[in-house]
């Protein structure tokens, strides 16, 4: 048995430059976990609330002092002496010292800080990978062990760029038959493609957040032809060997019950937006829709999901904010099919678990995704392949704090076929 010994925190900084929490938790046999906390730019209104020190003078506001002392004042000392496997007693403790439903008092950065080191430092102890350690605490299945298909953010409009796209991100996801590998290589030759396409179009090719790139493009439909043409010169067929998708993180261009984007120059109703969305994925093989419909458009979702569901994967990220009362409404309105699991929007490793185990038995696809706001910390990578997600969204194949997860991922892609072969 190894004994949480002794758990320290500190402020760092993340890949928007802004605070984060990063804490490392001591075991009693002297193994060590390290974990920190990514922050979203289009938070949705359902996550569970991050702590700001609010100090003007320091990092603008945005510091994390308060969340920092809650895990050295509040959460350490409830938490040394207790076995680091016992991840559901631990997190239950700081669910209940937090006592409140969105994580407000203590944070959900101080709390899923602390969550996913203990995990780390616990997988050491037990000699198995973080991946294969996590699986232990799904249900067993049986599921291969498997690399998750990639969905790679390659142009980003929304509020990750200073580009003028209304759409977040628009993706490209290799076909699911390809090896993990290929599908990184493909990523790479769409996005070097894409890049020429802009250029000839006499388009910035400066990136956004999450690494794709922040053209100034005429219309949503324009930006999803760029990448089409980017495909073709490539020699891939779209819809074969690629599909597209979207994160259209519609919340933020919803308002009095209207979607105001710039394809059309009036407002759409959530019809008018629905047969949009299906011309553009019958038009461009959209296998993926995020967020097409604002969080609390509950109607939307449900015609979004009758009308063109049979075609394309209709996700919620904003609408369920991993909040199990969330996907319980979504389930019961029948508004998705698929769902965005980000850890720090509910706040601990063991609430994010049980979310995918109720969508899984749901029959929705497990898409694990990070945040804009990224550290280097890869451990989503390792839950994603725990958890046997559908697929991870990492974003654009650049940018440190993206490779992070997707590297990780080629070390477990060779561990697994280590395991396979012995
Ligand atoms: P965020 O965006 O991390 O800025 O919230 C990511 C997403 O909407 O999927
Ligand atoms: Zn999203």
């Amino acid at each position: 048995m190894s004994r949480i010994k002794q758990i320290t925190a500190r402020e760092i900084l993340n890949a928007k430059g802004m605070p984060s929490v990063e804490t490392t938790v001591l075991l009693s046999d002297g193994k060590i976990g390290v974990a920190s906390c990514p922050s979203g730019t289009s938070v949705g209104n359902y996550e569970a609330s991050e702590i700001k020190d609010h100090n003007e003078n320091h990092f603008l506001g945005q510091g994390v002092l308060k969340a920092i002392s809650n895990v050295t004042d509040i959460i350490a000392p409830n938490l040394v002496g207790i076995d680091a496997i016992k991840q559901q007693i631990i997190d239950r403790i700081m669910i209940d010292l937090d006592g409140t439903q969105n994580k407000g008092r203590l944070g959900a950065n101080a709390i899923l800080s602390v969550s996913m080191a203990v995990a780390k430092a616990a997988a050491k102890s037990s000699t198995l990978p973080l991946f294969l350690y996590l699986r232990e605490y799904v249900k067993k299945e049986d599921t291969p062990l498997k690399i998750p298909t990639p969905l790679f953010n390659i142009l980003n409009g929304g509020m990750h760029a200073g580009g003028n796209m209304d759409f977040q991100e628009f993706i490209i996801t290799p076909a699911s038959s390809l090896s993990y590998p290929d599908a990184l290589n493909m990523s790479n030759s769409i996005y070097a493609s894409l890049r020429k396409v802009l250029e000839t179009n006499n388009l910035s090719t400066l990136t956004g957040d999450e690494g794709g790139f922040g053209p100034k493009a005429a219309s949503n439909k324009e930006a999803l032809t760029f990448i089409k043409e980017a495909i073709a010169a490539k020699n891939l067929r779209l819809g074969f060997d690629v599909f597209m998708g979207l994160d259209v993180a519609s919340s933020n261009f919803y308002r009095d019950k209207k979607y105001h984007i710039k394809d059309k120059s009036i407002a759409f109703s959530s019809t008018d937006l629905i047969n949009y969305y299906d011309e553009l994925s019958k038009e461009f093989q959209l296998i993926y829709l995020e967020d097409p419909m604002a969080e609390d458009d509950w109607g939307g979702w449900t015609e979004i999901l009758h009308k063109i569901g049979q075609q394309t994967l209709i996700v919620g990220d904003d609408l369920i904010a991993t909040n199990p009362y969330r996907l319980q409404m979504a389930l019961d309105k029948k508004a998705v099919s698929g769902i965005i699991i980000k850890p720090n929007q509910i706040g601990t490793v063991i609430e994010s678990l049980a979310v995918v185990e109720v969508a899984r038995s749901a029959g929705l696809k497990v898409i694990v995704s990070h945040r804009s706001g990224e550290t280097n910390d890869d451990f989503i990578a390792d839950f994603a392949v725990g958890v046997s997600a559908d697929f991870v969204k990492f974003g654009a194949p650049i940018r440190g704090e993206r490779v992070a997860k997707y590297n990780r991922l080629l070390g477990i892609n060779s561990q697994i076929k280590t395991l396979s072969n012995k």
